[in-house]
Parts: C-alpha cells; structure tokens; sequence
C-alpha cells in the first residue's frame, strides 16, 4: 500500500485531543470514546448507571420464571414501590440507596414469606432500583452491548436487534401502564411531554440514544417505543471492513476523497448503516477544519477538535417555535463553517445544502434516504422542488450533479449484514442526465444453508475522476485497486 491513507486507516488517524476518561463515570455523549479514534476500544463496561450487572437473561424470549415467582415479585415490587420512601431514598447514593433497598426487600420478603436465594434477592433488588433511577425492566436492554435497537409495539410484544437480528424478547412490563410510566419517565426526563394531546415524541435520551414513542390514540395497541441505542463504540471504517462492509481499498479512496473535500452523500434505507458510516469517514476529515453537524437528534461524534453540534426542536404544545434543519443549515452558513454535515437530508434544506456545497463549503457531507444512488438524486430533486423555488428540473439537476460528486450506497441484505453495495461518482450531465459511473458494487453470487448471503466486492475498472484532485495534493493508489479482476470476498 502506498499512499498516506493506508496509514491513516492502520492507524485509524485522529490524534487523541480529549484526555482518556472513565466513561463509566457519566453517561455523557459528547465525552465517549476514551480514545477517539480507537475502534478496538472494548465493549461497554457496565451502561454508566452504576447499578451492579445484570444480565439480560431474565428478559430474553421465554419466561425463566414461573407466573407464581412473577406474581409474587410484581406484587413486592409494588409494594416496596409504594412504602419505601422514593425521594429520601433518590437523594443517596447510588451504594447506600442499593443498601437501603436490599434490607427493604429482605424484611418485605420474610413478611410475605416469600422464600428467595441470594440470587433472587440480587435481581428483585436491581429490578427495583431500576425502577426507582433507571428505565425499570428497559434497563437490561439498554445495558447489553450487543442490543442495538428495542422496539416495543405495546407493553406484550418486545424486540430487540441484537447482533445484526430482529428477536423478540420476553420484557417484564407489568400492564400497559408500567411501559407508559417508563416512556414519560424517558420524555420528561428530556424536557419533552407526551400524552394524548400530543402523543407523538422523537428526542435524544440522556446516554444519547435515540428514543421515539407513539402513544394512545396514534399507537392502537399502546405505546409503540423504539430506541436507537447510542453505541459508545462507534464503528470506524477499519472496523466496517472487518466486517466485510467493504474492502480496504474502497475504504481508502473514500477516506481519501473525504479527506480531498471531495463532496460524498451516503444512501441507504433505514438502519442500513448511514449515521455509522457518515461517523466513520468523518473521521478523515482534517483536524483544522471547522465543522458544524446538523441533525434531530444529535447522534453523530466527530472526533476533530473543532465541532459545533446543533439540533432542530419540534414545535411546542401551541405549534410554535419550531426550528427546522433548513433553518440551522441556513444559520450554519453564517458560522463559518469549513464544512457542515447533516445528519439526514430530507427536505428543503436539500436546496442550502447544495448551494453550500456549491459554494466554498465542498466536502460537506449529509445522509440520505434512498434505495440505489440513482434513486438518491431522485429524492435530492423532490426536495429541491419542495422549496417552491421557480427552477427547471435541468437547473435542478445541474445544481445536484455540480454539488456532489460521491454517493456511497449501503445496503442491509437478509442475513443481517450491512454491505456497501455500490460507490458511485457523479461526473456531470448529459442533456438532461446526470451522469454517473459506478467504481465499486457488491455483487451477490448465492445464499449457504444458514441463509448468509454469498458474494463480493468489485471494482468497475473506472478509474474515477476524483483521482486527480487527489494526486495533485500527493494521494495515489495502486492500478489494481481499480482492476475488475482482482475480486475480493
Ligand atoms: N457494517 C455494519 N455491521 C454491523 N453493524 C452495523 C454496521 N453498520 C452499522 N451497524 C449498526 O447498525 C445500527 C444502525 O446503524 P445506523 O448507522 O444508525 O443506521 P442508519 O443511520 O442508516 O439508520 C447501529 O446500531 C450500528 O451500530
Ligand atoms: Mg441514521
């Protein structure tokens, strides 16, 4: 390998700017990620909620406990619940109020005659402390590492995506009042509300994890949760290729041509991996540029020294006050960015997005929902008609094909996997096209008996046109990073 990215993907470039901390200290997204940069840093410690381990087995599929235990707990819990004095005890410490509680639930138990081991103790203990400063039975999900997103569709019926796949899990909610208590506990604890005059809330928790709730009267079956859990341990593109999302030389020329303020949109469909990935290639882009991210919930974690974060807000009880991404992108621009990067584009911003790219501000970058790159500039002209600007679809056109020259597609096949499945350059217009070459796609070739999708990457053998601007600063690489030929699993 010959150029400078090989080593900056070994290395995994940024230079540590944040002092290493115990991030088991606060559940603060803007300070995880010890070491930025480190994507071997191991698995969460322990969720940051001080509260003693506990594993998820008592909430994965099938009850491990019989309805009578179940019963007997539920009726503890809300006993203890009712008589312990909640806000004497919220005022201890974490060790002291756990204290307090297990003698509570050890006395509790020996009135009710209800003989429990040391084990059941422990759990029925942590299932109240949960309740009292944690997420109640959420909190197991949350702290599992392997969990990615928890989607309740009413207080019965619980999933998980854990390691790539959908399960549904057996979640100890008690009635559909319990899973309500714990969604107003998530919203107000944001300074958000939710109820039937506005049953509807998208916002960030305080790990930073992503949290929408639908309730009664728009959820028909209660509560309809999904959390999008803030994972410390962000992917980086070194890590993406081990997991065969792409090769490493498709991983260098992105990283490179992010880092040449090469202007990439990435394309996919929900969940497929976007956010991942636009934190990934964020990653190279250089530390003395100024950056400003954009997005509804603040989910991104630039490593560069110089990031100002903004977030949109939803309009109040009354329908006042909104402030909407077009309106932050618009601000944006009057902050001197050196680039601005937007969580999703997927609406009218699209039109200040692209003249910023336009204009001075090349090698900004935005998510986008789409199916195929073709699809994605599709989506780019509907949103640029949305602004009710007097523009020709050639006018729009041309403002698409001139602003960006990358689109990275991702993919989640059937087995899980979230693949890169083209890179393709936008070199122009023809007529009334836009012109596009693709450089890099995944080609499926069959499925194995346990349903894993066979296949590889290729590359067209088009060398793209951005290699020029690249080598001009000194970037090159090697003939068969480019070779159709020279497949790679
Ligand atoms: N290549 C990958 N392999 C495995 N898991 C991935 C990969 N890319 C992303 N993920 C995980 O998939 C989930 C969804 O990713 P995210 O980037 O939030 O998707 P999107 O922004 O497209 O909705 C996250 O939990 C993330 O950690
Ligand atoms: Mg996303």
């Amino acid at each position: 390998m010959s150029n400078r990215f090989s080593t900056l993907l070994a290395r995994n470039v940024p230079q540590p700017h944040i002092e290493a901390r115990d991030v088991s200290e606060e559940p603060n997204p803007d300070l995880e990620d010890p070491v930025p940069g480190d994507i071997s840093s191991g698995e969460d410690a322990g969720g940051g909620f001080g509260i003693a381990e506990h594993t998820l087995e008592s909430s994965i599929e099938g009850p491990v406990h019989s309805d009578s235990v179940i019963d007997a707990r539920v009726r503890l819990h809300r006993k203890i619940i009712e008589e312990l004095n909640l806000v004497a005890l919220e005022k201890l410490p974490q060790d002291q109020m756990r204290r307090e509680v297990k003698d509570f639930v050890r006395l509790t138990a020996r009135e009710e005659r209800m003989a429990l081991n040391v084990s059941e103790m422990e759990e029925l203990v942590s299932d109240v402390v949960d309740e009292m400063i944690g997420l109640g039975p959420l909190e197991p999900l949350m702290r599992d590492p392997t969990i990615n997103d928890i989607l309740i569709n009413g207080h019965e019926n619980c999933f998980v995506e854990k390691s790539g796949k959908l399960q549904k899990v057996h979640v100890p909610f008690k009635d559909e009042a319990h899973l309500l208590r714990i969604v107003n506990k998530i919203v107000v604890a944001v300074g958000r509300r939710i109820d039937e005059s506005q049953p509807m809330c998208d916002a960030r928790m305080l790990d930073g994890s992503r949290f929408n709730a639908a309730v009664r009267p728009v959820g028909v079956d209660g509560p309809l949760v999904s959390i999008r859990k803030f994972s410390k341990d962000k992917l980086a593109l070194k890590k993406l290729v081990e997991f065969g999302a792409m090769t490493e030389p498709m991983a260098q020329v992105m990283a490179a041509a992010v880092h040449a303020r090469i202007t990439t949109i990435i394309s996919g469909g929900t969940g497929t991996g976007k956010t991942t990935m636009l934190n990934a290639l964020s990653a190279f882009i250089p530390e003395d540029e100024r950056l400003i991210t954009i997005e509804d919930a603040a989910e991104l974690q630039l490593q560069q020294p110089h990031v100002a974060r903004m977030e949109t807000r939803p309009p109040n009880v009354e329908g006042l006050g909104e402030i909407k991404q077009r309106d932050l992108v618009k601000n944006a621009l009057r902050m001197r960015p050196d680039r601005v990067i937007l969580g999703e584009c997927r609406g009218e911003e699209a039109f200040d997005m692209l003249q910023a790219m336009n204009t001075g501000h090349e090698g900004s970058m935005a998510t986008i929902h789409a199916n195929t790159p073709r699809d994605a500039i599709g989506r780019l002209e509907q949103m640029l008609g949305m602004t009710g600007m007097p523009m020709t679809v050639q006018s729009i056109r041309n403002q698409i094909s001139n602003a960006i020259a990358l689109i990275v597609q991702l993919t989640r096949l059937s087995d899980g996997k979230r693949k890169i499945t083209s890179v393709t350059e936008i070199t122009g217009m023809e007529g009334e096209v836009v012109q596009m070459q693709e450089i890099y796609k995944f080609t499926r070739t069959g499925i194995d008996k346990e349903g894993n999708i066979q296949g590889h990457f290729e590359a067209s053998g088009i060398r793209p046109r951005f290699l020029e601007p690249l080598s001009d600063i000194g970037i090159t690489f090697p003939g068969s990073y480019f070779d159709p030929s020279a497949i790679q699993e």
